[in-house]
């Protein structure tokens, strides 16, 4: 089984110094990129979006894993393919039609992801579930970084591992939101098998070793469950 892999949020980065941030946690190891792209609609703030993408794809080879807080996203799947993302995650309250999104990004040659709310039961995203290389546990309410955990969503990533036993699924289970060292071993306990974490790499003084302190939590996952 392939090692929980950590990916840092650029959220939370230091956008002044985005491009030193990015090398230095490229040396560290991560491969992994996760961009919260918001609209100030699906949730109730503004991040980031295409062009930052398209100008960081120039600089970086990190794997591209943009998770969208957006509605409708269906309008700007071609955009975002082009602005060189690897990855789409959209969420599955945004859009009235998940299983024709989660097709068209697959045909745009991109992995496709669904994330489901906190409030939002798995029974939604069920029939979704053979269409995703991903699916993204969301543990805050999506929207801003630096909140809790919640820990009353790791029985959601069992029962999502569960599945992916049972019916041979090729998902990767993600969570994203308050992942620190306590978290993060919590998670992969559960089965998750990639860990977003945005404040706990990008508040610390030294990120390099904020990454591979969470790397060093999950080192020993998978448990046997
Ligand atoms: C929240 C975003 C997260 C955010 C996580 O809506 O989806 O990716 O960056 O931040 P932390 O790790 O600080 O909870
Ligand atoms: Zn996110």
């Amino acid at each position: 089984m392939k090692p929980v892999t950590i990916s840092p949020s650029l959220l939370s980065a230091d956008f002044l110094r985005v491009g030193e941030q990015l090398s230095e946690l490229r040396s560290a190891g991560a491969s992994r990129l996760h961009l919260d792209v918001m609209d100030g609609l699906f949730v109730p703030n503004i991040s980031f979006g295409i062009p930052v993408i398209k100008s960081l794809r120039k600089a970086s080879d990190f794997f591209f894993d943009a998770h969208l807080m957006i509605e409708r996203p269906e309008r700007y799947l071609h955009q975002f393919a082009e602005a060189g993302a690897d990855a789409l995650t959209i969420h599955v309250e945004a859009t009235g039609n998940p299983a024709s999104v989660l097709r068209s990004i697959r045909s745009l040659g991109m992995q496709a992801a669904i994330s489901l709310k906190p409030g939002t039961t798995l029974g939604t995203i069920e029939p979704l579930l053979p269409l995703c290389d991903r699916v993204l546990v969301m543990t805050v309410e999506p929207g801003f970084g630096g909140q809790s955990f919640m820990h009353d969503m790791l029985d959601k990533i069992r029962r999502l591992a569960a599945f992916k036993d049972l019916f041979s699924y090729g998902y990767e289970i993600q969570v994203d939101g308050g992942i620190n060292v306590d978290t993060a071993k919590l998670c992969a306990e559960a089965g998750a098998e990639d860990l977003v974490a945005g404040s706990s790499v990008f508040g610390s003084q030294n990120i390099a070793e904020a990454y591979q302190n969470l790397c060093d939590s999950v080192a020993e996952a998978p448990y046997a469950r």
